[in-house]
């Protein structure tokens, strides 16, 4: 019995490691969606590597699009562009790199109730264009990773240009900007603490203070 299970061992890892490890390369219109017809075209390979832009565009309703799931590298761009009702139905989940040519990286714009999902394995983000992601008018900002939502609602200038450490952590360009913004707050928050602290203690009318 426990030879059984030692040799079962090995061979379970095997099943599970050989098909991760394996790098299947597409071609980036081979995932590449322009209109709802389209979708049924897509690629059944499990594409890992993929030479050329992925387009998914103009597309309405939620769909069944696996295809996104085992892509680890783009060499081109991610561009999400006007569709609606998309839900969770484009999952980037291991996705590690994007190494883009001259468009933007990742674009995502004008899109209602996309719910992007990207992995925390991306990493390397890399493009020749000065905005790294472009990602505007879209209607409610939501991706599934709460470190994207902070993306997304730093994106609501139309030109944002991103950095991304190895946990896809986000700084926005314009730190100094959001520094003074912070402090203002931080001054205002803190009059106002004062004032209430001064209400609580001298403020009260004598009926409040018959104990
Ligand atoms: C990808 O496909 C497009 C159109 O089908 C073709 O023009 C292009 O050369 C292909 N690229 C590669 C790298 O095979
Ligand atoms: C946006 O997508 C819809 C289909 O969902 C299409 O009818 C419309 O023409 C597209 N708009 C643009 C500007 O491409």
């Amino acid at each position: 019995m426990l030879s059984k299970v030692l040799i079962a061992w090995p061979l379970l890892f095997a099943v599970l490691i050989v098909p991760i490890d394996a790098i299947v390369k597409c071609n980036g219109s081979e995932l590449s969606a322009r209109s709802d017809f389209e979708v049924g075209l897509l690629t059944e390979k499990q594409c890992t590597h993929v030479i050329g832009d992925i387009f998914i565009m103009n597309l309405n309703f939620a769909k069944r699009m696996p295809c996104y799931w085992s892509v680890r590298e783009v060499h081109g761009s991610i561009i999400i562009r006007n569709t609606s009702n998309l839900g969770d139905s484009v999952n980037f989940q291991n996705l590690r790199t994007i190494n883009a040519l001259d468009a933007p990286a990742l674009v995502i714009s004008k899109n209602y109730r996309l719910k992007l999902g990207i992995g925390a394995r991306l990493g390397h983000v890399y493009t020749r264009n000065p905005t790294t992601y472009y990602i505007a008018h879209n209607w409610p900002r939501m991706m599934t990773e709460s470190q994207h939502y902070t993306l997304y609602n730093a994106a609501a200038k139309d030109r944002p240009v991103f950095f991304a450490d190895y946990f896809f952590q986000t700084t926005p360009c314009a730190e100094t900007a959001y520094k003074t913004l912070a402090a203002i707050f931080g001054c205002v928050s803190f009059l106002v603490a004062i004032v209430l602290i001064f209400w609580a203690c001298y403020g009260r009318r004598p009926k409040d203070l018959k104990y």
